[in-house]
């Protein structure tokens, strides 16, 4: 092997994350040195309607709940062949399945008989589902496989009623689904180039160590805009996240997603150091998918990786449910990178409940309060939330 051919095998013994946050820090580092960080162009003057028009969250609804794909669940949810899960956050209810196959499906869970809904279980495995109703059975594959009285019941007609599907895809360790059984899903196209980084984070390989769900009076897209911009740190978590991190952050964008990249508080001294005593795997990243969901990346500590997923649900114009999964990748290697998890799960959900979603809901009363035509000022360092909202308006008006 010569000096070229080893070097090329030590690129690739890197862990692709690592890889990645080497490739970022360059762009963290240049940002140092020039006294830059992530800005918008200019700033947004935001309708107040933007949070409270009920007709316009019907329209959004329609357009990014039914009509784009969502992460209906992680891979882990659905372990293993005959595992299932039901998914009703977009609206319409859906079952989730794994086949004997290994491949994740999705069905409206509306028995084509009469309506009822056929699986009530949360989750669970099993590989035939009964309607309680009259009792006909359905496989993972969403097949009828049994009516009672068949006979006297209707021959072969109605033996042909299947479960109705929903496109979906299992990709990078997330379950995709479109709750529209019409519609088309072109992954590929949604993901706008996200993919590779989806991938090297390796949430295929996560063990879902806490999961909650919090309700929250508020628009969903206020629950969003809190993870959008680092304007409000030392403001607002001066118990929880103060002096953590610096300002200085790098924004890049696939199509209608981002990816936010934060900066540990010493990276002021990486410049005047040389590149070997960087340490990029301390770099939190953030990944946000247009519509819903945050995937925010840890940094990666000597007992492992914790990640955590945020799915945002609205129920209308005025609430929303916050889905939360606190992983480990590769699984719990140690007590250790347990009490790193349990930490990180116990911070972040303090700064969530008691921070981001209880200002939230006072903004969200106080928003309703406003005369109609007021308009809020998004700062050019809220780079995500003009992002956002610019992505929101361009699809509502017809883009893409
Ligand atoms: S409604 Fe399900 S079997 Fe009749
Ligand atoms: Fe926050």
């Amino acid at each position: 092997m010569d000096r070229h051919q080893a070097a090329g095998a030590l690129a690739e013994a890197v862990a692709p994350l690592t890889r990645l946050r080497q490739d970022l820090a360059h762009n963290l580092v240049r940002n140092v040195r020039t006294g830059q960080t992530a800005l918008s162009p200019a700033v947004l003057h935001e309708d107040v309607s933007f949070y409270r028009d009920p007709a316009r969250f019907e329209a959004e609804r329609q357009r990014f709940f039914r009509r784009m794909p969502l992460v209906a669940c992680l891979s882990a949810e659905l372990p293993g062949a005959g595992s299932f899960r039901l998914f009703d956050d977009a609206g319409p209810p859906i079952l989730l399945t794994r086949g004997k196959d290994g491949q994740v499906r999705a069905f409206l869970n509306v028995c084509p008989h009469r309506g009822a809904r056929v699986v009530r279980e949360a989750a669970g495995r099993a590989s035939r589902f009964t309607c309680r109703f009259h009792g006909w059975t359905f496989d993972a594959h969403g097949a009828c496989i049994g009516v009672p009285e068949e006979a006297q019941f209707c021959g072969e007609i109605d033996r042909n009623k299947h479960l109705v599907a929903c496109p979906a895809e299992e990709r990078h360790g997330l379950v995709f689904v479109l709750a529209d059984p019409l519609g088309e899903l072109d992954l590929d196209g949604h993901l706008a180039g996200l993919g590779p980084d989806l991938e090297a984070i390796g949430i295929a390989s996560a063990e879902i160590v806490h999961a909650d769900s919090l309700s929250v009076a508020a628009n969903w897209k206020y629950g969003l805009d809190t993870f959008f911009e680092t304007y409000h740190l030392n403001a607002l978590h001066r118990e929880t996240f103060k002096g953590l991190f610096s300002p200085v952050c790098v924004f890049d964008t696939f199509g209608p997603h981002h990816r936010y990249t934060f900066a540990p508080l010493d990276i002021a001294d990486w410049p005047a150091r040389a590149e070997s005593d960087w340490t990029p795997d301390t770099i939190p990243l953030q990944y946000f998918l247009f519509p819903n969901t945050i995937v925010s990346v840890g940094s990666t500590s000597r007992s492992g990786l914790t990640i955590n997923v945020h799915r945002i649900f609205p129920s209308s114009a005025d609430h929303f449910v916050s889905k939360l999964s606190y992983c480990a990748i590769d699984g719990l290697g140690s007590a250790e990178h347990r009490a790193e998890v349990d930490r990180a799960y116990e911070t972040a959900r303090a700064a969530l409940v008691n921070e981001d979603y209880s200002v939230a809901e006072e903004s969200h009363a106080g928003l309703r309060a406003l005369p109609a035509g007021t308009t809020l000022p998004v700062g050019r360092r809220e780079i995500g939330v003009w992002n956002f909202h610019g992505n929101v308006a361009r699809y509502l008006a017809g883009g893409e």
